[in-house]
């Protein structure tokens, strides 16, 4: 049986004296691959953030790789995953020196940086960038550096919050079918959110659906990993 990468058990978070999250359990497995769909303001985004460790939980428990936040190194733990925002930011200077600033942060040198990051530049087919400022690109082409820039940390988790939503149709097929096989050839646990019930199903196994904070139904997108839930939850 998978394990629990990150296990929620009775979590609210309250904000501006509102409940934004009430979730009484949750598990992400290893290897699994999950959407999060609902409204606007149904919490998806606060939600990953919790998940990611980025926001603490006013109560309840959040356990990540088997330890609760603060029973382990919060940096250590933070480099085990990687999120790409809503919103991408960028420094401004090179796409170069956007994708590689977490290498620099691990101490790698700058050729040891470059080696690991062209791969993904390749990958993501923004190579011919590298040296254009991050601030002057495309919706779509900042898109494709925020996911080299998580990638190339080469996380155990990644969360994408609707890592597509600057495409156009076309670009958003192709780029959807190579993030796809990225994440399944690296065996990378995925949380994505997504408006489009399409996305959901195609990149991922089950798609969890939120409405005022709260997970109200779950659908199986595919029977990859999913039985091993059902039989945890009895
Ligand atoms: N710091 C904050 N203080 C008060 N309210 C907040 C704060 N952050 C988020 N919220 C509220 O929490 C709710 C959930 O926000 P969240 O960003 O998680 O929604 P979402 O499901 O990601 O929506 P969208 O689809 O629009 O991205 C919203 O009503 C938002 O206004
Ligand atoms: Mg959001």
């Amino acid at each position: 049986m998978s394990k629990a990468i990150i296990e929620i058990k009775d979590m609210t978070l309250v904000l501006g004296g509102r409940t934004i999250l009430n979730i009484p359990h949750f598990a992400l497995l290893e290897g699994q691959s999950i959407s999060l769909m609902g409204p606007n303001g149904a919490g998806k985004s606060s939600l990953m953030l919790v998940m990611a460790a980025l926001l603490e939980p006013t109560s309840g428990t959040v356990v990540y790789f088997g330890k609760q936040a603060h029973e382990q190194s919060l940096l250590n733990l933070r480099r085990r995953m990687a999120m790409v925002f809503q919103k991408p930011m960028m420094l401004d200077s090179s796409v170069m020196e956007n994708v590689e600033m977490g290498l620099k942060f691990r101490g790698l040198s700058r050729r040891a940086r470059e080696r690991q990051v062209t791969p993904w530049l390749e990958r993501l087919g923004i190579n011919h960038l590298v040296r254009q400022r991050a601030r002057s690109l495309s919706g779509g082409e900042a898109q494709r550096v925020a996911i080299a820039q998580a990638l190339v940390l080469q996380p155990e988790v990644i969360f994408l919050d609707e890592p597509f939503s600057n495409l156009d149709k076309g670009t958003r097929d192709e780029f959807k079918q190579d993030i796809g096989s990225l994440l399944r050839e690296n065996s990378i646990t995925t949380v994505m959110v997504t408006h489009h019930i399409r996305e959901a199903t195609d990149l991922t196994d089950i798609i969890y659906y939120m409405e005022d904070g709260e997970i109200i139904s779950r659908q199986v997108t595919s029977d990859y990993l999913a039985v091993d839930e059902f039989s945890r939850q009895g």
